[in-house]
């Protein structure tokens, strides 16, 4: 067996997978976000630690496995949150986290400061959610905190020293600190001098699906694993959304929905150029790449919505109906920009509407415009890459969004591609998963796992009619953030 450890915004799922991709075991364990002011958005590391020990605990034990019968263990870990470490490795304070957006006046430092070299290097633009800018944030503004750092790593790899006691970064998670050579796969030298930050300050680096140590004793005795469980460093969750969804070869795109949603698509080589619009990342696989447009307020923007307004009810009842009203939602449009919005507008004041309200609509009017302003907010990204000349017609779809068919019917539709579930899909996950049965040698390679783990189940075709009738109302979409950007400046 091997375990995969999503450590995720909301809470952290193990995974226990056998030799042939069956998910075995799993267990979750959730932990507190806190939101001290507006726009803020951390988390303890140690509640990531104790989540993820309790949730491997419960996993082992509930299994009926024995724990010398796991080979190896891997993780997918939320992107971007700055944990800053002392000299003992201790977090200075708490974590900062990817949705966290209070660094505008940083990210504008970082284009002062860098200019083309932020695009030729980093390969990204400066967003609020990466981590530069929040180191920069700390050291302008918590200069004691600061001075007892000695280095940052990412949520993961905080998580992954507890159990090894080896401090690693790899490289597909490095791509969203703003300090990764992105193409060359190195710490840009460049990037830190500019900063005056010492290359000390950067964990070493590793390759996604690479060794890293075994289990220590003393997270032996408290995770309930052998400690002799081989540990392989993990990469981001999109990346390991890819690797999970089968996405490790050109002409493959992937949507996930989750509390942010992506669209990524893989990218062979570093050559394609997006002029920024897009994130481009290090993928999980070696030498491969992928770019990636994001939705800040996704799957969130459902459960806000559901949490407001109909508490407690579940998402299956909350949902009945909506496969009844028609596409455009009888003249009703939501753009999801609760808390800001990534691509296309790297804006974090612009805030979402609900427009075209009509005294017959219903709950399940507002809940249609939702999901359909989410699935628009998306297509803006697979707009973009087709823009650049990339075909997307097959999207492999995961998350909160593949579980409700009338969503995945949506998403053809809108994105007027054919659009595939996945048989028991795990998300990052199962990604974490392979990472670690490829490092355990049961493969030569990543893409002969994902053969063997990753089944697709139903495939949605667009409707033309449907297709026809988002394309017009993607147009009034598109219009509605320049026209409500003066709301909240
Ligand atoms: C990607 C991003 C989010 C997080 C969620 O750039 O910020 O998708 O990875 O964990």
């Amino acid at each position: 067996y091997v375990v995969g450890v999503d450590l995720g915004t909301s809470a952290v799922k193990t995974l226990l997978v056998s030799q042939d991709g069956t998910v075995k075991a799993e267990a979750t364990r959730e932990y507190p976000l806190y939101h001290e002011k507006s726009g803020w958005s951390e988390q303890e590391p140690e509640d990531w630690v104790t989540g993820t020990l309790e949730s491997l605990k419960g996993l082992v034990s509930g299994s009926g496995v024995s724990a010398e019968d796991i080979e190896g263990i891997s993780f997918s870990g939320q992107m971007h949150g700055l944990v800053l470490l002392d000299a003992d490795n201790r977090p200075v304070r708490r974590a900062i986290l990817w949705n966290d957006t209070r660094t505008t006046e940083q990210c504008r430092e970082i284009e002062r400061t860098l200019g083309d070299k932020l695009l030729s290097v980093t390969r990204n633009p400066a967003l609020e959610g990466f981590t530069l800018p929040k180191i920069l944030w700390v050291r302008e503004n918590e200069p004691e905190a600061f001075a007892k750092a000695s280095r940052f790593v990412l949520p993961k790899d905080y998580v992954r020293y507890r159990l090894t006691g080896e401090i690693h970064m790899d490289l597909s998670d490095a791509a969203g600190t703003l300090m990764l050579d992105v193409a060359n796969k190195t710490w840009s030298a460049e990037v830190l001098r500019a900063f005056e930050l010492p290359e000390a300050f950067c964990p070493p680096l590793v390759e996604a699906g690479g060794f890293v140590g075994t289990v220590s004793a003393e997270a032996s005795a408290s995770s309930g694993l052998a400690a002799s469980t081989k540990v392989f460093a993990g990469g981001a969750d999109n990346a390991c959304g890819a690797i999970g969804a089968g996405i490790l070869k050109p002409g493959l795109t992937l949507c996930s929905i989750g509390t942010s949603g992506v669209v990524l698509t893989y990218e062979p080589d570093a050559s394609a150029d997006y002029a920024g619009k897009v994130h481009f990342f290090n993928h999980g696989k070696e030498n491969a790449f992928y770019a990636m447009g994001v939705t800040l307020a996704a799957g969130y923007s459902l459960s806000w919505f559901r949490n407001t307004f109909a508490k407690g009810e579940s998402f299956d009842s909350f949902l009945e109906g909506v496969g009844d009203i028609a596409p455009g939602a009888d003249g009703l449009l939501f753009t999801p920009y609760l808390v800001g919005e990534r691509t296309p507008h790297a804006d974090s004041v612009i805030r979402a509407s609900f427009i075209g309200m009509d005294g017959a609509h219903t709950r399940a009017h507002f809940a249609r415009a939702v999901m359909e302003g989410i699935t628009f907010s998306l297509n803006e990204s697979v707009d973009l890459f087709r823009q650049a000349g990339k075909t997307v017609d097959t999207i492999v779809s995961i998350g909160g969004g593949a579980k409700n068919p009338v969503w995945l019917q949506m998403q053809a539709d809108i994105f007027n591609a054919e659009v595939v579930a996945l048989e028991n899909e795990q998300g990052p996950g199962l990604g974490a998963a392979m990472l670690a049965a490829a490092g355990c040698g049961w493969f030569p390679s990543l893409d002969a796992c994902a053969e063997a783990f990753v089944k697709r189940s139903t495939s949605y075709r667009p409707d033309p009619a449907r297709a026809a009738r988002y394309a017009e109302l993607f147009q009034v979409y598109k219009q509605v953030y320049g026209a409500t950007k003066g709301l909240n400046e």
